[in-house]
């Protein structure tokens, strides 16, 4: 076990660089099972998630590697159908295997993902659109059972927009007998990343970031070699360090155009960005402002930096209201936050966070993914040292991110620890 251990104050200066987009990664390996071949996919995250990904395709049968950030993927023997419990419980994206196994292969066994640190999470929405396609799938002993001897394309309207759901529809539908449309279809670019990735490998869609995405079926696909998109919430993620620590920064290798909705925020809070082509530079406020936010859908806020923006929001000069409408109850990051000195007061799906003056250091202890972050942010800022425990959850995420600090002279250590 490992914990972060932080000396709060240092301003943030120089120049970071952005690491490929896990959400995307993770789509895109599994759509590999769609066609037999090798694979190339590049500014691939060496991540936790992507690691638990390629041991997933690996008991399929694949053959996964990845040097430094180049990944190949050979799937000429997929010869297994089935995503275990003990890989999907690590991690609900494993889910994305479903619709390109049954595509391929007419059948796929994958455990239901179980819930999460915060709350259900359900994939309804999954089952439902394999069922419009015309798969059987049944529920058995904790597994998706789905089988069609050959999918056929079909409208699936998803009241809720969902990312996940979007893209195991998409994967499962470039294959169908016919034409598949989606409507109220994720704009995620993580999604128009997978659907560019698909399209290369000779599907044919369209309507890519719209609400409506529509599918022709094809007979066959072949194996590719991709770009990753970069990650956009790691671009978030850094371009708060630097602002609540006082700093000054350029994140490179970033997509400027995917992050608008949090520039716009930011410069409600006093940052002064500019925007290049694949850079950002933020020159932090000379007071933080308080400015609400409600996280929502692309091109909306994304729920994924929620937990950033308040600790941001714990040091403004005045009060803010963060809306949590996606998960409405992401908020294992508020207590540990309060432990650091921090004035927030949750009520159902929303925090009302109150600047205050300083954080103090403290042991705080990581509950997820982008909890994790909030509380490294919290720490580079925070009067004295803070310790950041089960860092497990950050290496899901965030490619040596105490590594990308130190660049930007954080005082921080990655050490090991007994404490659970
Ligand atoms: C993706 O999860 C991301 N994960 C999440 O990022 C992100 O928080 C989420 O999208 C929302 O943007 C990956 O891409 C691997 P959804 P996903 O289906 O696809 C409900 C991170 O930190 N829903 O878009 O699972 C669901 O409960 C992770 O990197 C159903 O009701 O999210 C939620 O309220 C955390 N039924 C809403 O839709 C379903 O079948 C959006 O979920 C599926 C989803």
């Amino acid at each position: 076990m490992y914990k972060f251990v932080i000396r709060g104050g240092n301003k943030l200066f120089g120049q970071v660089h952005v690491s490929g987009a896990k959400n995307a990664s993770l789509a895109l390996m599994p759509a590999c099972l769609l066609a037999p071949g090798t694979y190339t996919i590049r500014n691939t995250p060496d991540l936790r998630d992507v690691a638990t990904m390629s041991r997933l395709l690996e008991t399929l049968g694949a053959r996964v590697a990845l040097s430094g950030n180049e990944q190949t993927i050979d799937t000429k023997h997929v010869a297994n159908f089935e995503a275990p419990y003990e890989l999907v419980k690590k991690m609900r994206a494993s889910i994305y295997v479903l619709g390109p196994l049954l595509a391929r292969y007419g059948h796929a066994k994958v455990s239901l993902p179980g819930g999460c640190a915060w709350g259900p999470r359900p994939v309804n929405l999954h089952i439902e659109g394999m069922q419009k396609l015309g798969a059987d799938v049944t529920l058995e002993s904790g597994y998706i059972v789905a089988k069609a001897k050959k999918l056929k394309g079909a409208h699936i309207e998803f009241d809720v927009s969902s990312v996940g759901a979007t893209g195991n529809v998409m994967m499962a539908a470039v294959l169908a007998e016919g034409t598949t449309t989606i409507g109220n279809a994720a704009l995620e670019p993580e999604i128009v990343a997978l659907g560019e990735f698909l399209v290369k490998m000779g599907a044919q869609i369209q309507g890519l970031g719209t609400p409506t995405v529509t599918i022709e079926g094809v007979r066959e696909l072949h194996a590719v070699d991709f770009m990753n998109i970069p990650d956009r919430i790691e671009t978030g993620t850094l371009l708060i360090a630097g602002a609540i620590t006082g700093g000054s920064i350029r994140v490179i290798n970033c997509e400027p155009t995917h992050v608008s909705a949090l520039l716009a925020k930011l410069e409600r809070a006093g940052a002064q960005v500019i925007t290049g082509q694949n850079w950002i530079e933020l020159k932090a406020p000379v007071e933080i402002q308080p400015v609400d936010i409600s996280t929502s859908p692309y091109p909306g806020f994304p729920t994924d930096m929620q937990a950033q923006w308040i600790a941001l929001m714990t040091l403004s000069n005045g009060s803010s209201i963060v809306t949590e409408t996606i998960y409405f109850d992401r908020f294992k990051h508020v207590p540990e936050l309060v432990r650091l000195g921090a004035d927030i007061e949750v009520k159902e799906n929303v925090a009302i966070v109150k600047g205050v003056g300083s954080l103090k250091g403290a042991k705080v202890m990581s509950t997820d993914l982008r909890a994790s972050a909030s509380l490294i942010i919290a720490g580079l800022v925070a009067q004295g040292t803070t310790e950041v425990l089960r860092i497990y959850h950050m290496d899901r995420g965030y490619e040596r991110i105490e590594e990308k600090l130190k660049g930007l002279r954080a005082d921080i250590e990655r050490v090991q620890s007994d404490e659970f």
